[in-house]
């Protein structure tokens, strides 16, 4: 934990007056109205069964939540299901087989859409071909894939077959790879052989040969996309192409019903330590809840929506929203595969377009990157479609926000800022459009079911008007069911906080306003939010110690104008080596400045390019306290260009202007 305070600088949101209420013909029409919330604050568990009940369920839950062996929750408990099941056949059992499931727009220009009829095929095959591959009910299944129909078709097999999809993003390293085969025990590993990004190929294959060539795995094969169209190596006892494999399998498949509590998935994301933490999610309530959010915070009409969420089905946005959400909501969506800047910055306007997309979800990052390369470029494609605009992954200031309000959604589109984690599963907080006065920056209140509050120190909630700590008060049915193989760290991390009251502590900081509407401030650990990825700076410090040349390194993450945070290293290097011959803390020596490059390369090999610091600062001291810790607070102030806080309780405080003088010359990297 920092000594951060997470409302620095943040106070002047709540001097917001500016209020969007939904216009009188939106709210008539949509899916979910005011009297929502006080139905589900009636009777939570009464609400959470009646969203269950959207999806089909083979045998009925005898309890709807067991919370006896909490922190461990157990929803739906009895009850069976098929989660692919929900998401395909069903729609085409109900006679919308014809009905576009997913278009897929590749980089280049090429695209593909597939029916729910076509797609119930292709996850037969693939749960046929996972099958014949040795893979059985709670076997983990890597999946590193660019954004494609096979993605989600390999992530729909694995729920279909019981077994443990474990999706690693495509920007990730060939460690991060090994990493995360090895922890969940992998024992196969979908992948491609290349992707497009920013209008090249990227290879794939090879990271995964790499990561798997450090030590010895359990990974018995390597299923191959042809996607790139690169040369890759091949092991011919191990490596199967994708088309070989799925193209012997019969389309129609016989799927199981499972328990709700199945583990359906795990996605690694960063927290406070070096390690990553594989976040456990199981079937039934994730489902649930996946379903029920995305159809009211979107106020989904499946028969006429076109949806599309940018992200990629690396994050836990990309399983919730592309795949489980969306698909069991029998919904036509939109995916694809590359930069908003490929091959022109119109790309996505152009593709909203095309497809006439009614709904949008995306981050605010990519808003303030539309908006830095000016409103002209939307204003050049017909947006008319567009009906709610989404908003995920970090705070969004209220620049972006009336900006994206205007310019993309034509002053009539609800705007939902939805806050949650990968923990959570699902959306928590988010505005219903068809009801909420919606505020520039706030994400407004919990969904109905779902129970937030914003808290002291003590666990006592804050009244309107202050800030604290955002906890989650009772059990939601996508929460996380533990860390894969750690149920202490999962206790400790979230649970003992606020042991006492049993809330859930989220690791960010809110301040309630004078209408008790919530207001996101960002975290209050040691994670980062880079352009919505969350890194921890231990990891990243980790990452840089690992190099000979680093003896000690400390990060934080400064706020910057497009990224949100970005990351900025400081670093002391082992005697003997060179740092730069002015010794003030500057990369501008040819030496220091080829150090730098190389550092940035490193972590980008030990982690992924999301990793890359924006800047590393070659100093000779950091600000510790007396105890020895790293007073990132203080670092933070140099980084943001701030005069230094109180440096009383540094061991020696002549250190922060030794850093800040280095700094002052130094410049920023590219
Ligand atoms: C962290 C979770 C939720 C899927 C993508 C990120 C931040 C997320 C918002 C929002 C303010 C937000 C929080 C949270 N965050 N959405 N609407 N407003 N902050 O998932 O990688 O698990 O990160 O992202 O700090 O704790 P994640």
């Amino acid at each position: 934990m920092t000594e951060r305070t997470p409302a620095e600088g943040l106070s002047n949101l709540l001097t917001e007056q500016r209020r969007f209420a939904p216009s009188a013909e939106f709210a008539a029409a949509a899916n979910y109205h005011a009297d929502a919330y006080a139905a589900a604050a009636a009777d939570r568990l009464g609400f959470w069964a009646r969203q269950a009940r959207r999806l089909d369920w083979e045998t009925e839950w005898s309890e709807v939540l067991d919370w006896s062996q909490a922190p461990f929750a157990k929803w739906f408990v009895g009850g069976t299901l098929n989660a692919a099941v929900n998401c395909v056949d069903r729609h085409v059992l109900a006679g919308r087989g014809e009905k576009v499931a997913i278009h897929f727009e590749g980089e280049p220009g090429d695209s593909r859409s597939v029916t729910y009829a076509e797609l119930a095929q292709l996850v037969a095959q693939a749960a046929h071909a996972l099958t014949s591959l040795g893979v059985a009910p709670g076997d983990r299944v890597a999946i590193y894939l660019p954004m494609s129909i096979e993605a989600v078709v390999s992530m729909l097999a694995c729920a279909r077959v019981g077994a443990i999809h474990s999706v690693i993003f495509g920007g990730f390293s060939a460690q991060a790879i090994y990493d995360r085969v090895i922890d969940a025990d992998a024992s196969l590993v979908i992948t491609a052989d290349g992707g497009y990004r920013r209008g090249k190929v990227f290879a794939l294959k090879p990271i995964v040969d790499e990561a798997l060539a450090k030590s010895a795995t359990n990974v018995a094969h390597v299923l191959v996309v042809k996607r790139g169209g690169n040369e890759i190596a091949w092991q011919d006892s191990r490596d199967l192409w994708w088309s070989d494999v799925m193209d012997q399998q019969p389309t129609v498949h016989q799927a199981q019903a499972f328990d709700a509590e199945t583990p359906l998935f795990i996605l690694y994301t960063s927290g406070t330590t070096g390690k990553p933490k594989g976040i456990l999610h199981t079937t039934g309530g994730y489902l649930t809840q996946a379903a029920y959010t995305h159809n009211a915070a979107f106020d989904l009409k499946p028969e006429t929506d076109v949806y599309w969420c940018t992200a990629d089905i690396g994050w836990v946005t990309g399983h919730s929203y592309i795949v489980y959400g969306p698909l069991a909501n029998g919904a036509t969506q939109v995916i694809y595969e590359g930069t908003p800047d490929t091959p022109h910055q119109g790309r996505f306007w152009e593709i909203v377009e095309k497809y006439r997309v009614s709904l949008l979800y995306t981050a605010p990052t990519t808003i303030r990157t539309f908006m830095k390369w000016g409103e002209d470029i939307p204003a050049r494609y017909d947006l008319s479609s567009l009906r709610v605009l989404g908003s995920v992954g970090e705070p969004i200031n209220p620049e972006a926000w009336m900006w994206y309000r205007r310019v993309i959604g034509g002053e009539r589109c609800p705007i939902v800022d939805t806050w949650w984690q990968t923990e959570t599963g699902a959306m928590m907080i988010s505005p219903l459009p068809g009801v909420s006065a919606t505020k520039p920056g706030s994400a407004t209140r919990a969904l109905p079911g779902v129970s937030a509050d914003v808290v002291d120190e003590n666990g006592q909630s804050v009244p309107n008007g202050a800030g604290g700590l955002l906890v989650l008060t009772e059990p939601w049915p996508a929460m996380l069911r533990g860390l894969w193989r750690d149920e202490e760290r999962f206790r400790e991390t979230y649970w003992s906080r606020f042991a006492q009251q049993g809330f859930y502590f989220a690791g960010d900081g809110a301040k309630k306003d004078d209408d008790g509407d919530l207001w996101l401030l960002g975290r209050v650990d040691d994670v980062m939010n880079v352009s919505g990825h969350r890194i921890s700076t231990t990891e990243v410090e980790s990452a840089l110690v690992s190099h000979p040349s680093v003896a000690e390194a400390a990060v934080v993450g400064a706020n910057d104008p497009t990224t949100g945070q970005a990351i900025v290293a400081f670093v002391i290097v082992r005697g003997g080596v060179h740092a730069n011959s002015a010794g003030d803390g500057s990369a501008d020596s040819e030496s220091g400045a080829a150090l730098v490059a190389e550092l940035r390369n490193h972590v980008a090999i030990q982690i992924g390019a999301i990793a890359k610091p924006r800047q590393i600062m070659i100093v000779t001291e950091l600000p510790k306290t007396r105890s020895g810790k790293i007073m990132r607070r203080l670092l933070r102030d140099v980084a943001e260009d701030r005069a230094v806080g109180d440096v009383t309780t540094l061991a020696d405080s002549s250190v922060m202007d030794l850093i800040a003088q280095g700094l002052a010359t130094a410049k920023p990297e590219d």
